[in-house]
């Protein structure tokens, strides 16, 4: 698709990939809009980037009805959802939280979920559209103190695969996107210790890249599912 003019909403926009997503779109001529909760954030970084934004949390069933109101008074359409919006919570077995297990799968699996429900209706008008699910290695195999975020990754790949046999008689793309360690706020953000800044590490514009690059293929054709590796990062 030619992104001229189209309209993208990015969740978990407001920084890191998605935010580096919603910038180069723009460099290709589409309205994007990003979404995060945090509106301060949120606002400071549309601003900064020149895209729009819509505030909302995408676990929230309320809040995701309202943020597809805003999508239909404002814009009338939707060219692309990219279900970005997502965090870590690593723990082993024996040590989870069934309160932050519940709260990773309410963003990552239910958030992803509420988004591409809300957005079925409009892609089915148009009779065309494009989902970008924004997964990881860790929903390629899984690891020690992984059960959390794993499982909600793993848990992503089931349900595009599911959305895409329903949706591409309706022209509709869906696409899992993978990417390997990312240096972003996530480390931060899933409770970690930020680590020092390595160059041989993937960046937020490298993903950035192959989401513009998925969405920009002919619509006659679409991938599947791509993985993400820095070259040869260097610990
Ligand atoms: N960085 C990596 O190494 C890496 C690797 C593989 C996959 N990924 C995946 O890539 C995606 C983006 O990660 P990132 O590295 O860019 O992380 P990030 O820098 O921490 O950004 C996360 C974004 O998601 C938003 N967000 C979180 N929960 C949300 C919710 N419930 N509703 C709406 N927005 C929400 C955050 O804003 P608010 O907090 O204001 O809501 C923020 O804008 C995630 O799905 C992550 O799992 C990351």
């Amino acid at each position: 698709m030619n992104l001229e003019n189209k309209v993208v909403l990015v969740t978990g926009g407001s920084q890191g990939i998605g935010l580096a997503t919603a910038k180069m779109l723009k460099e290709r001529g589409a309205t994007a809009i990003i979404n995060g909760r945090n509106e301060g954030r949120l606002k400071k970084a549309a601003e900064e980037a020149g895209v729009d934004y819509v505030q909302g949390d995408v676990a929230d069933e309320k809040s995701v009805e309202a943020i597809y109101k805003t999508i239909e008074e404002k814009y009338g359409r939707l060219d692309a959802l990219v279900n970005n919006a997502g965090y870590g919570y690593f723990a082993p077995l024996e040590h989870i939280d069934l309160e932050q297990f519940q709260n990773v799968f309410a963003t990552n699996v239910t958030g992803a979920m509420l988004m591409a429900r809300g957005a079925v209706p409009l892609f089915k008008k148009q009779n065309s559209g494009n989902i970008i699910n924004i997964s990881s290695t860790a929903g390629t195999r899984g690891f020690a103190a992984g059960t959390a975020y794993c499982g909600t990754k793993f848990a992503l790949k089931a349900m595009t695969e599911c959305w895409r046999a329903e949706l591409r008689q309706h022209n509709v793309r869906v696409v899992l996107i993978n990417p390997s360690e990312v240096q972003t706020e996530f480390v931060v953000n899933s409770g970690r210790d930020a680590r020092p800044y390595n160059e041989t590490k993937l960046h937020s514009e490298d993903i950035a890249h192959t989401i513009v690059a998925a969405l920009e293929m002919e619509d006659r054709g679409f991938i599947t599912e791509l993985t993400v590796f820095a070259t040869n990062p260097q610990t």
